[in-house]
């Protein structure tokens, strides 16, 4: 079964969709020079292709049923562990269908008596390595989108450097994600649902326990933001938001997490304002001061100076804490709307947010995210 049509209209598309990677990005100034590197990386593949509604045919719907191969025991135990990191879970050795796939009737457990669903995308080259621990990315949609939505707006799987996770995109409840005004009472089991899909990955999917990563826009930001203050966030290495619906955690003291956080937000932004706003539950802060926040949960000073840049279009902020170097990044687009950054194509948020703003294409966010994710670790980032 593919997901439920939209319960909200989306905004009027008002433009007509154009070819991706239609237009080079804008590069400038030093602090791009990573963007670039992984644009440069990224040109020359066209390996993905796309797989819709294909089911994931590896069968093991037991989980944890089928024991690891023999190679992956050796390699975790045995002394020829130099040359691979130990694969993990009980997933490893196990063939899947590559490519994308929305059929939630092969990508589903159960969790807080419901059946929550996942989209996922698994790369072309998996099979090859099915032995291999793959660093895994969890990517949170926004109020009333999909897994699919969000599959199309962050685009892991349009860039070589995204091609070596296993991106999954799970389902909110009714489309929305635990924290938010908005929120059902079912999406009081949010933060359980991914502790038991971790679970459930690890079971069935060759994952490197030590690179797995949180995603998000808006309110699946938001959620990104609740799940960093939570205990069920332990096991990631870093997070990502863009454009966070950061309704929860709306104080320094509520959180004392240290965890390596990276958020983009647009100065235009009309439904999470970038300097904070509305009151009782639809309170957010300030983006600077919720910054702030995370820069002292993450052994900053209140005194201490974030170090800043000034690209075309977007400032960045970083703060360097605790002998880790920009654990807290911040980036600040000046003429973006309440969106996911894309600056080389149409996201889903161009396509079909382009009256808000979308369309803006001074920061592409996906390949600062992918190069983010790469810098960190569970071994070498916070310990909490
Ligand atoms: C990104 O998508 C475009 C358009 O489909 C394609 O031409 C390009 O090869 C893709 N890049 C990668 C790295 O997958
Ligand atoms: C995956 O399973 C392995 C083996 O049981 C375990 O060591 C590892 O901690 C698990 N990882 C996660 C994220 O559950
Ligand atoms: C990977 O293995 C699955 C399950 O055997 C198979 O259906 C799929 O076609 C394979 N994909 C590739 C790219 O070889
Ligand atoms: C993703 O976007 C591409 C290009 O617009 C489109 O062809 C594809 O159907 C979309 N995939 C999903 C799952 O929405
Ligand atoms: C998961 O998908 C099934 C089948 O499409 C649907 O009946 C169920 O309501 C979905 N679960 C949630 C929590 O939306
Ligand atoms: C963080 O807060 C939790 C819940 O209030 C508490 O149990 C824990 O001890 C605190 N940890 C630190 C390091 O302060
Ligand atoms: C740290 O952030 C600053 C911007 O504040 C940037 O210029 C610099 O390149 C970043 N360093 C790393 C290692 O990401
Ligand atoms: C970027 O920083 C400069 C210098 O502080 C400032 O004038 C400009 O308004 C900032 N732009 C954004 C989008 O914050």
């Amino acid at each position: 079964m593919g997901p439920p049509e939209h319960h909200v209209a989306a905004k009027p598309v008002d433009s007509t969709p154009k070819p991706w990677y239609k237009r080079p990005a804008i590069l400038a100034g030093a602090g791009a020079a990573l963007v670039a590197v992984v644009l440069i990386i990224a040109l020359p593949s066209a390996l993905v292709t796309r797989h819709h509604g294909s089911g994931d045919s590896s069968g093991s719907s037991g989980s944890g049923s089928m024991a690891p191969t023999a190679t992956a025991t050796s390699t975790g135990t045995g002394v020829s562990s130099t040359f691979l990191p130990a694969p993990t879970g009980a997933g490893c050795g196990l063939s899947h269908t590559t490519g994308f796939s929305d059929n939630w009737d092969n990508h589903n457990i159960q969790s807080g008596g419901l059946t929550r669903n996942y989209s996922i995308y698994i790369p072309e080259t998996y099979n090859d390595s099915n032995t291999k621990p793959w660093p895994l990315i969890l990517d949170f949609h926004a109020f009333i989108r999909t897994g699919a939505d969000e599959y199309n707006n962050s685009r892991y799987y349009n860039y070589t450097e995204g091609q070596q996770y296993l991106a999954v995109y799970p389902n909110g409840y009714d489309g929305r994600w635990y924290g938010a005004p908005y929120a059902h009472k079912d999406n009081d089991g949010d933060l359980q649902f991914v502790t038991d899909l971790l679970s459930h990955l690890n079971d069935t999917y060759c994952l490197d326990s030590n690179r797995m990563y949180v995603s998000g826009k808006s309110n699946g930001g938001g959620f990104a933001d609740t799940l960093a203050c939570s205990d069920h966030g332990d096991p990631f290495a870093a997070y990502a938001m863009a454009s966070p619906a950061l309704y929860t955690d709306n104080s320094e003291s509520s959180c004392n997490k240290s965890r390596a956080i990276l958020e983009s937000h647009g100065a235009k932004d009309d439904t999470i304002a970038y300097n904070g706003g509305g009151s009782g539950d639809s309170k957010t802060p300030p983006i600077p001061e919720w910054t702030q926040w995370w820069a002292e949960r993450n052994g900053c000073s209140s005194s201490d100076k974030p170090t800043t840049s000034q690209e075309k279009g977007y400032n960045t902020t970083a703060y360097s804490c605790n002998g880790f170097t920009n654990i807290t990044e911040q980036y600040t687009v000046k003429d973006l709307g309440h969106c996911w950054p894309c600056s080389d194509g149409d996201n889903f948020d161009v396509q079909n947010y382009g009256s808000i703003k979308c369309a803006d294409n001074s920061l592409d966010f996906t390949p600062v995210v992918l190069n983010w994710f790469g810098r960190w670790t569970k071994e070498n980032g916070p310990k909490n």
